[in-house]
């Protein structure tokens, strides 16, 4: 499958994401219980997770979206930009982050940051994809679905250079 200049082949495929985002989902509804998270999707990637996730949630929980950037074609820069589109208040506030991807952990560690100085209770991470050997900083990952090794990988949310959010599988790039 070729998407722009590069071929890709399957990785993952959708009935092995739904699974996995299934089973997440049961943990944090054990985890949670009683409880009233804040779901927060980290756009642009992470929708499709989020769609998916958030309808297995059983809790009275509610989800916002909020955007900031990392990546610059291929190569993640490391210089994460501003959050943008927060609307809920935070204070007090059970999170638990949404994203498709931890790759060098840097989003979610200033996101985590963030959160914490607007007075979070808690602020927990459910990422479908999970790339530790990528991660630079100090991180604690509590829900991932798969750990994955630093391969390039597009779909189901993740895209390169715009293109391949909607497949519903995931692919790598073809060695
Ligand atoms: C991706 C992904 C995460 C981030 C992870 O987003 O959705 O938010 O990169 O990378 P990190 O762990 O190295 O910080 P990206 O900035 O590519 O934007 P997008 O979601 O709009 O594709």
């Amino acid at each position: 499958m070729k998407i722009h200049d590069k071929e890709f082949i399957k990785y993952i495929s959708s009935d092995e994401i739904s699974i996995t985002l299934k089973s997440i989902a049961d943990k944090i509804n054990v985890d949670y219980e009683g409880k009233n998270p804040l779901f927060v999707s980290i756009l642009n990637g992470s929708f499709i997770v989020a769609a998916d996730l958030f309808r297995e949630i059983k809790l009275e929980s509610e989800i916002s979206f909020v955007k900031v950037s990392s990546y610059h074609d291929m190569e993640s820069s490391g210089d994460v930009k501003k959050l943008i589109g927060l609307n809920e208040p935070i204070f007090n506030r059970d999170v638990i982050f949404i994203e498709d991807i931890v790759d060098s952990g840097r989003t979610i560690k200033k996101m985590t940051e963030e959160f914490k100085e607007l007075g979070a209770k808690s602020v927990e991470v459910a990422t479908l994809l999970y790339k530790p050997e990528s991660v630079a900083v100090d991180l604690h990952v509590k829900y991932f679905g798969f750990e994955i090794p630093p391969l390039f990988v597009v779909g189901y949310g993740l895209d390169y250079n715009g293109l391949g959010r909607n497949l519903k599988d995931i692919y790598q790039l073809k060695p």
